[in-house]
């Protein structure tokens, strides 16, 4: 046994011998819920203190289910890229998102994800993406007409809900070559409802199903509707448009199943719902984090403000990718923004056959769960965990899962198919947007981060901009 392991195992509750290899440390849990109770009140709260009581593997009971939380990073390697074939993500969670994809890149497995990933992989490679950057980029000159304003009158703006419509329109144009912002009223409200009952269901081991008529149902099925309405509307306007237009929703329409045909309504219907939901809140919230963490941070805001500068001296075109490449402390402030506040904050898979992790026994048919944000934060891999220092990503080259225990966009097969869309489209908003306004954050301390799908602040962020 190494040094981590005799301390993990002496704090936490007692680690069970089966056949010679040994379960992995438990905290401390009550009765037959197990850990359950202290999962659903806090889960971030909760899994950060099992790693620190419990090390690189932590096994937790939620009723009759056995989760393992590893936040070693180089067990993390073995789950998600080294042995991921025996870790698949047909998951209790995966199933809940079903809910509300169906079957689609974010939920399926084998052959039928790996065509799926195939098809929609063109529009994130990098020539495309440079293409657009000139619509991010126009997307965010036009919400400085807003802010401009906001500016002038001094009204207060709440930050969430300005970056997820500024994320909304930019997954609009690019990915689906439409405006959406008719339609932000609509998204806007359906999707915490739907994310807030998906979190639910899988952190709650007995749920009702959905036909019972409780109001959170009925919620829940009005914005599944109102959700189903709008993609119909878009790819049903996306059919009138001329076929030379490159987007996703165009490519997705154009490609082939598995079976050789065309994908039919249901299938095209799931693809645009998974991007609509995975590329949109995704990056809003990163954004939100990232603007409060440097208006909160002087020091580090002034640092970007002058780089912004330097690069935009005398002339006040868009950022386009060449411009972008230079900016060293902004995309490290970006960086140190997805270390503390990972979008994705946890992931889970499903163990095929038994297995050791380390020397911890993973028995089939268990769960195991990886979370950027515990990773992150970690003592034993960054130095002052908790405190946003963005000078720890500059040099030294890219941060990696293995070396340094940092993975915001995941790793391995089913890492982030949006990945390099995200960051591009984080720092042309970011520059554009801190190019031009000053934000001050009207509440003293930025609202605590709440675990739910994704992580987002858990009161509104009111603020306040001025031209600079
Ligand atoms: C800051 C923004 C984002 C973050 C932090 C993020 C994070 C992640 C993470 C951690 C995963 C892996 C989940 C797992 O292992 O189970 C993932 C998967 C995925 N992401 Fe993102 N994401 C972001 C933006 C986007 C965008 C913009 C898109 C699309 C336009 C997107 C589409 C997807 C899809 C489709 C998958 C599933 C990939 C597969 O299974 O093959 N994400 N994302």
């Amino acid at each position: 046994m190494n040094r981590r392991e005799v301390s993990a195992s002496s704090k936490a509750s007692t680690s069970t011998s089966v056949s010679g290899s040994r379960l992995a440390p438990s905290p401390a849990a009550s009765g037959w819920l197990g850990h359950a109770g202290a999962f659903q009140r806090d889960p971030l709260g909760f899994l950060l203190s099992t790693a620190k009581t419990c090390g690189p593997v932590a096994r937790l009971q939620l009723g009759p289910l056995t989760y393992h939380l590893v936040s070693d990073p180089g067990l993390i390697a073995e789950v998600l890229q080294a042995r991921a074939s025996n870790y698949v993500r047909d998951t209790r969670s995966s199933r809940r998102v079903r809910m509300v994809t169906g079957e689609s890149l974010l939920t399926s497995e084998g052959e039928t994800w790996r065509h799926q990933r195939q098809t929609a992989q063109p529009i994130f490679h990098h020539r495309h993406l440079m293409d657009l950057a000139r619509t991010m980029a126009s997307v965010a000159d036009d919400a400085c007409e807003a802010w401009d304003r906001a500016a002038r009158e001094g009204t207060t703006l709440e930050l969430s809900m300005e970056m997820n419509r500024l994320s909304f329109a930019i997954a609009g144009r690019c990915l689906f070559g439409s405006d959406l912002r008719e339609r932000v009223e609509a998204v806007e409200k359906a999707f915490p409802v739907l994310l807030d009952e998906l979190f639910r269901r899988t952190s709650h081991l007995a749920n009702l199903p959905l036909w019972v008529p409780l109001p959170r149902h009925l919620a829940f099925q009005r914005s599944l509707a109102a959700i189903d309405r709008v993609v119909a509307e878009l790819i049903e306007e996306h059919r009138r448009l001329p076929r030379t237009r490159v987007d996703l929703l165009g490519l997705l329409m154009q490609a082939r199943g598995e079976d050789g045909q065309v994908l039919s309504d249901d299938l095209l219907r799931n693809q645009v719902i998974t991007f609509l939901l995975a590329g949109h809140e995704t990056t809003a919230n990163a954004l939100t984090w990232a603007v409060a963490l440097l208006a909160a941070s002087p020091g580090e805001r002034d640092a970007v403000e002058g780089e912004l500068d330097t690069l935009r001296a005398g002339d006040a075109g868009a950022w386009d990718v060449e411009r972008l490449s230079q900016l060293e402390r902004l995309t490290a402030a970006l960086q140190e923004t997805l270390r503390l506040y990972p979008s994705i904050w946890i992931a889970e898979r499903r163990v095929v056959a038994a297995d050791d992790l380390g020397c911890w026994h993973i028995p089939a048919g268990s769960a195991v769960v990886v979370s950027p944000y515990v990773t992150h934060r970690s003592p034993e891999h960054w130095e002052t965990p908790d405190a946003f220092r963005p000078s720890r990503f500059l040099g030294g080259g890219a941060r990696t899962l293995l070396r340094d225990g940092y993975f915001p966009f995941g790793a391995g097969p089913h890492s982030c198919i949006g990945q390099h869309f995200a960051l591009m489209e984080a720092k042309i908003v970011l520059a554009t947007l801190l190019s031009r306004f000053r934000v001050t954050l009207l509440n003293r301390a930025l609202p605590p981060p709440l675990g739910g799908i994704t992580l987002r602040p858990s009161a509104a962020f009111p603020i306040r901009v001025e031209r600079r």
